[in-house]
C-alpha cells in the first residue's frame, strides 16, 4: 500500500489541468465517491495494525495533496475567466486617454501651414558637431554663444582648422547645413527640434526648449519672398489683419538679417503687459543666406539664393494660448495639459 500512495502521490503532483473540464475530471478520478482514495481508504481496513498509523497518515496526506493541487489549479481558471469576461479586445475604442502637448499642437499647426506652401520637414541630431552648429554657421572661434555659458559641450577636442566639438544643439540652424550638405536643389525645408542652451531657468528661459527653422534656396530667391512667405504665415496662424514688421537685426549666417514682429494678439497693438506697451511682439530672426555660407556647402551664389528664419515654439505657444510661464511646458502638471484636451 505504500508504494500505491507513493505512485499516485507522483501522478498527481506531475498534473496539470489544461482546461476546467479536465481539472473536474481530475478531481473525479481521485477524491470521488468511487474515486481513488476512497478505494484506497477501502484497503486501507486490511492494514496491519502496527502499520496503520503510518498508513493513515500517508492516506490523509496524500488526499491532503490532491486537494490543493484542486483548489490551486482551480483558482488559476478562475482569474482568466474573469479576465475574459471583463475585457473584450475587439471593441473599439470610445475616447482616447490623454491629450497632445501644447508644443506639439503648437509644431504641427505651424508645420501644416508651411507644409502647404511646398516646405518638407527635415530632422538632425540633437548632439551636434562644432562645425553644424557654429563653424559652418560662419560663427567665429571666439564667437560668444560657444562659451561654456551658452552651450551644453559633451567633449571638447580642439584642433586647428576643424573644430571637432561634440556638443548639444543651441539652435535648429545646423539642420540648414546638413540640409545644404545634400546640395539637391532648391531646398525648401522646415526643421522642428529640441535645442539647449545653458541658461537660468524663469519665466522666459529654459535651458531646453523648441524651435522651427526655415530654409528656401532656389533661382531668385529675395528678401521679398521671405516677407510675402512670413506675412502669409503670420494671417493664417493668428488671424487675417495682424500686422507685421521687420526691424534690422544681425546674424552671423544671413546677410540682410532682419527680426521679425507682429502686432501683439492680446490687446491687438493697443499696448499691454505682453508686449510691454509696445503694441508689438518679436517672434523671429530671418536672413537671406549669405553668399559665403552657400560658397561653403558648394553652392554657387551666383547662381542661387535662400532666405532662412527660425522661431521659438514656446514663444509662438504662449503668444497664441496667453500662456506667461514658460516653466509651464515642462512641468507636465494635469491641470495644464488637460486645457488642451480638445485643441
Ligand atoms: N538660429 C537663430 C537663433 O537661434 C534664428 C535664426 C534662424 C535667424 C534662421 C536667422 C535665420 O536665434
Amino acid at each position: 500500500m505504500k508504494e500505491k500512495i507513493e505512485k499516485i502521490l507522483a501522478e498527481v503532483k506531475s498534473f496539470h489541468a489544461d482546461s476546467k473540464e479536465a481539472l473536474e475530471q481530475f478531481r473525479i478520478q481521485y477524491l470521488s465517491k468511487k474515486g481513488t482514495i476512497t478505494e484506497l481508504f477501502t484497503e486501507f481496513k486490511q492494514v496491519a495494525p502496527e502499520m496503520r498509523k503510518e498508513m493513515g497518515m500517508r492516506l490523509n496526506e496524500l488526499k491532503n495533496t490532491i486537494q490543493d493541487i484542486i483548489d490551486e489549479q482551480q483558482k488559476q481558471f478562475e482569474t482568466t475567466n474573469e479576465a475574459k469576461t471583463d475585457l473584450d479586445l475587439t471593441l473599439p475604442v470610445d475616447a482616447m486617454k490623454g491629450s497632445r502637448h501644447p508644443l506639439s499642437i503648437v509644431r504641427s499647426e505651424i508645420e501644416d501651414i508651411f507644409k502647404r506652401l511646398g516646405f518638407v520637414v527635415a530632422e538632425g541630431p540633437e548632439v551636434e558637431d562644432d562645425y553644424h552648429v557654429f563653424a559652418a554657421l560662419n560663427f567665429p572661434p571666439d564667437h560668444p554663444a560657444r562659451d561654456m555659458q551658452d552651450t551644453f559641450f559633451i567633449s571638447k577636442e580642439p584642433s586647428e582648422n576643424k573644430p571637432t566639438d561634440v556638443l548639444l544643439r543651441t539652435h535648429t540652424s545646423s539642420v540648414q547645413v546638413r540640409a545644404m550638405e545634400t546640395n539637391k536643389m532648391p531646398i525648401r525645408i522646415i526643421a522642428p527640434g529640441r535645442v539647449f542652451r545653458n541658461e537660468a531657468i524663469s519665466a522666459r528661459a529654459h535651458c531646453i526648449f523648441h524651435q522651427i527653422e526655415g530654409l528656401y534656396i532656389d533661382k531668385n530667391v529675395s528678401f521679398a519672398d521671405l516677407k510675402q512667405t512670413l506675412y502669409h504665415f503670420v494671417q493664417e496662424y493668428f488671424g487675417e489683419g495682424t500686422k507685421v514688421r521687420f526691424r534690422p537685426s544681425y546674424f552671423p549666417f544671413t546677410e540682410t538679417s532682419a527680426e521679425m514682429d507682429i502686432s501683439c494678439n492680446i490687446c491687438g497693438g493697443t499696448g499691454c503687459n505682453i508686449c510691454k506697451h509696445t503694441g508689438w511682439v518679436e517672434i523671429m530672426g530671418c536672413g537671406i543666406c549669405d553668399p559665403n555660407i552657400l560658397k561653403a556647402s558648394n553652392i554657387d551664389p551666383e547662381e542661387y539664393t535662400g532666405y532662412a528664419f527660425g522661431m521659438g515654439v514656446e514663444r509662438i505657444a504662449m503668444l497664441k494660448y496667453q500662456i506667461n510661464d514658460l516653466r509651464m511646458f515642462f512641468e507636465n502638471d494635469l491641470r495644464f495639459l488637460e486645457q488642451f484636451e480638445n485643441a
